[in-house]
């Protein structure tokens, strides 16, 4: 088999994550343990590192999201915000601009929706290795289904885990997901009851898109271990940046920013990013508030990223008419003004995936400081390394579930 370049792509691009998600952990200019100058060499040796053993940057190029999605043409403009651009063999939906609803305003309709039953219809699962490393062993459906790592729980909420077996001789079972459809533009809602938490996983919600970094990619919800504050991530080519004048004040949780080149290329692939201030945005802090939803809103003015704690969700939200112009301000704002998203960004995949240990959740098994990890993982458990862990501790690993109400995709034509 050749390079798949599908493969390729989405493995970069995990890769780039951890990369990203490392750098701004940092408490001292170490990766790996390693020296800055060996970090920007793990980098490149990453980058170019192939599923299949080819060792060439042209892993990181072109390629189709190897989903079974279809397959999109190049991005089709309609009025401002695209809508999902598919090939002959698909309609190009385009909504027909405002609708009243219910008692909103809302000009948005509801293009994708999985809950309940049906949350495991659309997506792809998927079986090869982790990208990011990741002491786990995705397996596909039917093997999911069989050993109950996706299931409905009596809230009717999905529920997606990881393999507890208390000792596994090489990786855990998990599970990642990816759309079948993807967008261009929109606004994406995650209501999550649960996210996995605790020493060795690094769970994420995520958008990315094709020919990547080309078509972009938006970190929607993401962290790991211990880690108590969600951190939202851009990945582009390069052009995207953030304002230097961005302050907090616009940011409701009082976020930090961590990154201000979305570049891959041009920040060792770190990219730019948001880590909110707030510990009831992941992680335990989380979980113990019942969750909230997170609403990714891109348009052609910019990409927000909104968090809503469980007690202070829109009504519009749950009316199914989403109005952002009444969320107040958003956890995490990237401005057109230096990052176009028409530019920078199209036919996204929604992924929903929990590795364990890997790059990054590995990589900082014995830090400690961050939000929620004041202790470092290696002295709470007493196991010197993740991978050990992983393998011996499977007990430990009861919280590492998501519990989603559901994901849904809204369009418009036009622009509120
Ligand atoms: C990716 O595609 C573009 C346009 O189709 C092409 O110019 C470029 O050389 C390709 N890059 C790689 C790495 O294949
Ligand atoms: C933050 O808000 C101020 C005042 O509303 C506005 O002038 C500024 O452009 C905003 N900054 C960003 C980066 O959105
Ligand atoms: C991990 O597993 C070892 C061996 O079974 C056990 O002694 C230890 O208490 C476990 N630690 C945690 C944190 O679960």
């Amino acid at each position: 088999m050749g390079c798949k370049t599908a493969v390729v792509v989405l493995y970069s691009v995990l890769l780039i994550r951890h990369v990203a998600g490392t750098m701004w952990n940092k408490k001292s200019h170490r990766f790996y343990g390693k020296s800055i100058e060996d970090n920007i060499k793990t980098r490149d040796d990453m980058h170019s590192r192939c599923p299949v053993k080819v060792s060439s940057k042209t892993c990181g190029g072109n390629g189709s999201v190897s989903t079974g999605a279809r397959q999109p043409t190049s991005a089709v403009s309609v009025s401002g915000m695209s809508t999902k651009a598919y090939t002959t063999t698909d309609t190009i939906r385009i909504s027909p601009g405002a609708t009243p609803t219910l008692s909103s305003a809302s000009v948005f309709q509801l293009e994708e929706s999985w809950s309940g039953n049906n949350f495991f219809l659309g997506w792809n699962f998927w079986d090869s290795d982790d990208p990011t490393h990741g002491s786990v062993e995705y397996v596909d459906q039917p093997t999911a289904q069989a050993n109950n790592l996706v299931s409905m729980n009596a809230a009717g909420n999905a529920v997606i885990g990881v393999e507890t077996t208390p000792q596994v001789a090489g990786n855990r079972r998990s599970v990642r997901i990816t759309s079948s459809s993807s967008f261009t533009g929109g606004i994406f809602i995650l209501d999550a009851v649960h996210v996995p938490t605790g020493c060795g996983t690094w769970p994420a919600f995520w958008t990315v898109g094709l020919n990547w970094p080309a078509g972009g990619e938006i970190d929607i919800v993401e962290g790991v271990n211990d880690n108590a504050n969600n951190q939202v991530t851009l990945h582009t080519n390069p052009g995207c940046t953030l304002p230097l004048d961005f302050g907090t004040g616009n940011l409701t949780v009082g976020s930090s920013v961590l990154g201000s080149n979305c570049a891959a290329a041009e920040t060792g692939n770190s990219g730019c990013g948001m880590q909110a201030n707030n510990a009831n945005t992941f992680g335990p802090g989380f979980n113990n508030n019942g969750g909230g939803v997170y609403a990714s809103y891109w348009r052609d003015t910019g990409i927000n990223v909104y968090f809503f704690p469980r007690n202070a969700i829109p009504s519009d939200i749950t009316a199914g008419a989403p109005t952002p112009a009444q969320w107040g301000t958003p956890m995490a704002t990237f401005p057109a003004s230096q990052c176009p998203p028409s530019q920078f960004f199209y036919n996204h995949n929604i992924v929903i995936d929990t590795t364990l240990c890997g790059d990054w959740a590995s990589g900082v098994w014995g830090t400690s400081g961050a939000p929620g990890q004041e202790q470092s993982c290696a002295q709470r458990t007493g196991v010197s390394t993740c991978e050990e862990f992983v393998r011996n501790n499977g007990s430990a690993f009861q919280q590492a579930y998501w519990e989603i109400s559901s994901v849904k995709v809204y369009q418009s034509s036009r622009q509120p």
